[in-house]
């Protein structure tokens, strides 16, 4: 049988890893993206290490350059095969934060444009990059957060961005239906072991964030992994233009 070919961006760390180790599971095959190339290599490793025979391709590519996207089809021509599934958990946190209200308008731009740029457009550039070279019958995952609910640190820039990302998931849903296409999002709460939060949360922000919960516990990337993988495979083909959350009751549905 022809292996499905998987593609996940931001592959190197937390909830990425962890999905394409789960697509790695299956016996697909995984194009795994990310930036660095030397955590993009650990990934890797780590995940032959515990799927010996894992058919895993590393692609050090930034996404939020628009050139990239044209890098990525080159690549995938390459293999030969046409993109099942694309799962783009490719995101950050914005470094910089606007000041106060009204104090720093300049670092407030600079903000959400950091937002906009790391969380929605590393999206937009990997989903229309790869659409003429996906099956039909595929599917496409965008990563949101509870933040677009509840809106995020800063001056707010990264919850907003991850919110615009919702609006793409219905119109991708309505362009991509007629090909069975299915588009959808995953909305995650709080999830530890990933490096979205550099070094780590303040314990006491850590803390906050789980008591948030109604089952008083962090998620793990391998949760948010599974939800992906049920979104791309037969028995999930039938949800699209859904913003699925999963936060362990930290955030009502709705
Ligand atoms: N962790 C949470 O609690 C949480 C909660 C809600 C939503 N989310 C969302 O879930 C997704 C995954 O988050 P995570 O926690 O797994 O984050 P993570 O551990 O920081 O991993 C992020 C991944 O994205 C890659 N990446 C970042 N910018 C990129 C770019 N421009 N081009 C290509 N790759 C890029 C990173 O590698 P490089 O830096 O080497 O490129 C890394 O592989 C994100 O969209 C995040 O916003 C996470």
């Amino acid at each position: 049988m022809v292996p499905r070919l998987i593609v996940v961006t931001g592959a190197s760390a937390g909830i990425g890893k962890a999905t394409a180790k789960r697509f790695a599971d299956n016996n697909d095959k995984v194009l795994l993206i990310a930036r660095g190339r030397d955590r993009l290599t650990r990934a890797v490793e780590e995940i032959e290490a515990s799927v010996p025979g894992a058919d895993l391709e590393p692609l050090a590519l930034d996404l939020s350059d628009a050139a990239s996207a044209q890098t990525l089809q080159h690549h995938i021509k390459a293999t030969g095969l046409p993109v099942n599934s694309l799962l783009c958990c490719a995101g950050s946190v914005p470094r910089s934060e606007g000041g106060p209200e009204g104090t720093d308008v300049a670092a407030t731009l600079t903000e959400w444009q950091e937002a906009y740029e790391a969380n929605v457009l590393t999206s937009v550039i990997a989903v229309e990059g790869l659409l003429p070279l996906m099956s039909d019958g595929g599917s496409v995952v965008l990563y949101s957060s509870v933040a677009a609910y509840r809106g995020s640190g800063g001056t707010g820039g990264y919850g907003a961005a991850k919110a615009a990302l919702h609006s793409y998931v219905h119109t991708l849903a309505t362009r991509l239906g007629p090909r069975g296409i299915s588009a959808n999002a995953i909305a995650p709460g709080y999830v530890a072991g990933t490096e979205l939060f550099g070094d780590g949360l303040p314990a006491a922000r850590e803390t906050m964030l789980v008591r948030q919960t109604a089952l008083r516990r962090a998620g793990e990337p391998a949760e948010i992994a599974e939800l992906g993988f049920y979104l791309c495979s037969p028995p999930g083909g039938y949800v699209t233009s859904q913003i699925l959350q999963i936060n362990g009751g930290s955030h009502h549905g709705a």
